[in-house]
């Protein structure tokens, strides 16, 4: 069975962070999303995985993942020349899918369980057509919807229902056989332009496939904007993180909890308080760093306090009493400001936000 990795689109609604780079590397617990779908890819017994990538960030996406052999697999690279829908993705991949049986992941999805069973099943369920994760959700409208019957098996598909008739929302992991292609072949571009993936598998139930479901029973996160990015950070880093230190850590400073800090990381006169990660060439100097933080590669931070924050490379913040659920970017800058007369100056780049206490 081979692995396809969705890792193209456009990533509207992370901006402005995605102006810079791929959605999928966003990262969570220091570590980016796409990370996590190979590790469970690969659990799986998939090592062979294609990975779909567009033209304005396949090069940034490549260059993260490199070959496969850092993640005991091997990657190929397959261009997508624009985001013409998941369908439309897995169409492109063909040459490299063959008649192979497939698993397909989208790149910005992060599940709280391993794959392996599922797949496992699929494997030896050979009268399957396909089989899809779904998940209850309390606003199935924004979601492809699944309606289901008696027996386990899924009856229709629709993308983002305006009525749904279910609460099963579609998870971005799908098992395929090559049946899929036909099925793709028949169907045409939705009224958004897209090649839905949805209209692909009601095709392949209308033309006699079977289509099994699993429930997804951990949490998922599909990380779109800012809040699910720091829902997303604290789920991993409750669940996943390990403590270790790397670091140096001064007299008088403070570690307390499950705490990972990198290499070249120094701490001085600073706490920290865990479930928290500090990347490389982290200096935190007369800081309070709080629980369910992640803080990237190279950040500084100098007499402040954060909490639930996830800031990323090259950030630096200082001289800031209390910096709580935000999120930065790279090379991001927050410190008082200097004008004499109370007045904001802002250097802000577009889609921004800035909120501001009001005292
Ligand atoms: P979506 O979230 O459906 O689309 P998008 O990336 O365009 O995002 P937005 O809505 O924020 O503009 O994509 C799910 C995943 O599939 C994501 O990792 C991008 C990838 N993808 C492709 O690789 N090719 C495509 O044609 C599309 C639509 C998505």
């Amino acid at each position: 069975m081979k692995g396809l990795v969705l890792a193209g689109g456009s990533g509207t609604r992370l901006r402005p962070l995605t102006y810079t780079g791929a959605k999928q590397l966003v990262p969570v617990a220091n570590r980016p999303v796409l990370f996590y779908v190979m590790d469970n890819l690969v659990d799986a017994g998939i090592t062979e995985i294609g990975v779909i990538i567009s033209p304005e960030t396949g090069a940034e996406i490549q260059r993260a993942l490199g070959d496969g052999a850092q993640f005991g697999a091997k990657f190929h690279y397959i261009l997508q020349d624009k985001p013409a829908g998941l369908a439309h993705a897995v169409a492109t991949a063909r040459p490299f899918l063959g008649d192979s049986d497939f698993a397909m992941y989208l790149g910005d999805n992060l599940i709280g369980m391993k794959i392996r069973d599922a797949v496992e099943e699929f494997r030896t369920a050979k009268d399957l057509a396909a089989s899809v994760m779904l998940k209850e959700v309390p606003n199935p409208s924004s979601f492809g919807v699944a309606e289901v019957d008696a027996n386990g098996h899924v009856t229709r598909l629709v993308e983002k229902p305006k009525e749904p008739k279910s609460n099963l929302a579609l998870v971005g992991i799908y098992l395929f056989r090559p049946s899929i292609f036909d099925a793709i072949g028949k169907i045409k571009p939705s009224p958004r332009g897209e090649l839905e993936i949805t209209d692909a598998i009601s095709k392949l139930i209308e033309l006699g496939g079977k289509v099994r479901f699993n429930r997804l029973t951990s949490w998922w996160l599909d990380t779109g904007k800012k809040d699910d990015m720091l829902l997303a950070n604290d789920t991993v880093l409750d669940d996943w993180l390990e403590g270790r230190n790397d670091g140096t850590i001064d007299a008088e400073s403070k570690v307390s909890g499950r705490v990972q800090i990198g290499k070249g990381s120094r701490l001085v006169r600073s706490s920290v308080r865990g479930p928290a990660v500090i990347g490389e060439n982290v200096t935190l100097t007369d800081a309070r760093i709080g629980p369910f933080t992640s803080l990237g590669d190279g950040v500084t931070i100098e007499r402040s306090g954060v909490e639930h924050c996830v800031i990323m490379e090259g950030s630096r913040v200082h001289d800031i009493a209390r910096l709580e659920d935000s999120l930065l970017g790279k090379r991001v800058i927050v410190h008082p400001g200097t004008t004499r007369h109370g007045a904001l100056a802002l250097m802000v780049g577009d889609d921004c936000v800035i909120e501001l206490s009001n005292k």
